[in-house]
């Protein structure tokens, strides 16, 4: 009797550590398939030229609008139905909100979300505010759809998005709307 519950303590004390680390390799797989899928790589992974066109520079993977791009001004429509501007790496987008740039997601501390909690994640995602509170996260941030998002599902996201290589790239505030014609004195 003795000999079989130490047999099946041996097993419980391999199978727990082991399941643990299943659990988190299977987080990471999920938060990463959902970052894939949900496209955050064509706004927060600049684009560079590859042989097939424009492509997400992985060696800069999610670290949002590169500090050392400045943009000029973004260029005035005409009146009709063009609605805004996309920078060549597809992280500064111009329109009727301003200009925003897409935000750093790598775990970098001063410049990403390093010091972020899962809390502070799923708060700035449900609310389309960031931190939960603070200003409101411009376009084209697809934060309406990304709400829906289940809480495993942010966070798988949130572990993914802390495991993957620190980037530091400060990215720009935003931009305030040019003023307009009609607004000017
Ligand atoms: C269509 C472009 C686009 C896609 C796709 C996109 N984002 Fe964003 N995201 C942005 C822009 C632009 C901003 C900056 C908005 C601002 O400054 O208000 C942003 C900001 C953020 C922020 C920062 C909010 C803050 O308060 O600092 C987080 C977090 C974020 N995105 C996560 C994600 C995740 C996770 C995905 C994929 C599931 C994703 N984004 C997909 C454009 C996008």
């Amino acid at each position: 009797m003795n000999r079989i519950v130490t047999a099946f303590a041996l097993i419980n004390a391999f199978a727990g550590p082991a399941a643990a680390a299943d659990a988190s390799t299977d987080t990471l797989a999920r938060g990463r398939y959902l970052v894939t899928v949900a496209s955050c790589h064509d706004c927060h992974t600049p684009f560079k030229a590859g042989p097939n066109g424009a492509e997400p520079d992985m060696s800069r993977m999610l670290s949002g609008h590169p500090e050392g791009m400045l943009m000029p001004p973004a260029p005035r429509l005409p009146a009709g139905p063009w609605l805004m501007s996309v920078a060549a790496t597809n992280t500064a987008w111009a329109g009727p909100w301003g200009v925003s740039f897409t935000a750093n997601l790598t775990p970098d501390a001063e410049t990403g979300l390093g010091r972020w909690t899962l809390r502070n994640f799923i708060d700035t995602i449900r609310s389309g505010r960031h931190m939960g509170r603070g200003r409101p996260i411009l376009p084209p941030m697809p934060y309406p759809m990304y709400k829906h998002f289940t809480d495993e599902d942010l966070a798988a996201i949130f572990a993914y998005l802390q495991s993957i290589p620190a980037i530091s790239n400060r990215v720009p505030e935003p931009l305030p709307p040019a003023p307009t014609t009609a607004a000017r004195p």
